[in-house]
């Protein structure tokens, strides 16, 4: 059998990592290259402290993408994400997106090319099964239920908002309609950004506080009855690397970009 050939980008970092440990206990993948800045130049188990881990680690991705993967996945930074996206595209990979961060106009941009190298691109602002179980239960509640605001919660370092769970909740709504508002936000009285920020037709919220890891809230209101979806994520990375997985072995099979791992389950 021909293995899967993978480069994983952030794969010393908590998800990328726990990621390269599914890869290396995959029958059908092969991690070929690794990418981050500090260790580059050493083994990835190594560096992990795994064994059997021979994958060198390299600092760009050029480099990387020299070793030929079928498949990039992206887990470090917004701010690169883009140009390595780009780059895996022109390399000739189907890309899988884990990083968060990425706008709207950015995917659309990664579609052009994506489209014109005849790639796939899979993006998902959340592997776990259980957020993807609570996107779809959200869709069908915002086909019933005009009123809903999001809720995204984390710990007080993650600088990126709204987390990539969030912004993909909203992304997925947005296809069924947009949030209604009794009062439209150029009507309210105190400071307006009191009501979140509005994206893609949703207020959303996000809460950066000590004691969160991630969850978030998807808020449904009708007259005197409400129906609140919640997910709350542990701290391992463990959740997402089933998902990631699927992503990883469906990719391929995908042009253009493609958002949330549902693209590639059956329900
Ligand atoms: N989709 C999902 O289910 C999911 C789940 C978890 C996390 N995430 C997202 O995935 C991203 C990574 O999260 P994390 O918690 O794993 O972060 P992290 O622990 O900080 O790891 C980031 C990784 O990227 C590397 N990196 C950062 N900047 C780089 C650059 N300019 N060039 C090359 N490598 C670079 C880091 O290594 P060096 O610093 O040594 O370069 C490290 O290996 C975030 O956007 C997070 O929100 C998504």
């Amino acid at each position: 059998m021909n293995k899967l050939k993978i480069c994983v980008a952030g794969a010393t970092g908590w998800a990328g990592s726990e990621l390269a440990r599914g890869i290396l206990g995959a029958d059908d993948m092969e991690l070929v290259a690794a990418i981050a800045r500090r260790k580059a130049g050493r083994t990835l188990g190594e560096a992990l402290g795994v064994e059997g881990l021979n994958t060198l680690i390299f600092g760009d991705v050029d480099n990387a993408l020299k070793t030929g993967p079928d498949v990039f996945v992206e887990y470090t930074k917004p701010d690169v994400a883009k140009f390595h996206i780009l780059s895996a595209l022109k390399g000739g990979a189907h890309v899988v997106v884990g990083t968060s961060g990425l706008s709207n106009e950015d995917y659309e941009e990664i579609d052009r090319l994506a489209k014109d190298v005849h790639r796939g691109v899979l993006a998902v602002g959340n592997f776990a099964l259980t957020v993807v179980l609570l996107q779809k239960f959200a869709e069908m509640a915002a086909k019933y239920i005009p009123h809903w605001e999001i809720i995204d919660y984390a710990h007080s370092a993650k600088k990126d908002v709204p987390s990539g769970t969030a912004r993909e909740l909203a992304n997925r709504l947005s296809n069924i309609r947009e949030a209604q508002l009794d009062v439209p936000l150029d009507k309210i009285e105190g400071p307006k950004e009191s009501r979140g920020a509005r994206l893609q037709g949703t207020q959303v919220h996000s809460l950066r506080l000590p004691g969160y890891v991630i969850s978030v809230d998807a808020i449904f209101g009708m007259p005197d009855q409400k129906l609140i979806l919640r997910h709350e994520s542990g701290t391992s990375a463990e959740p997402y690397v089933n998902g990631a997985l699927l992503a990883i072995r469906e990719v391929g099979k995908l042009v253009g970009v493609h958002r949330g791992l549902d693209s590639v389950m059956k329900f």
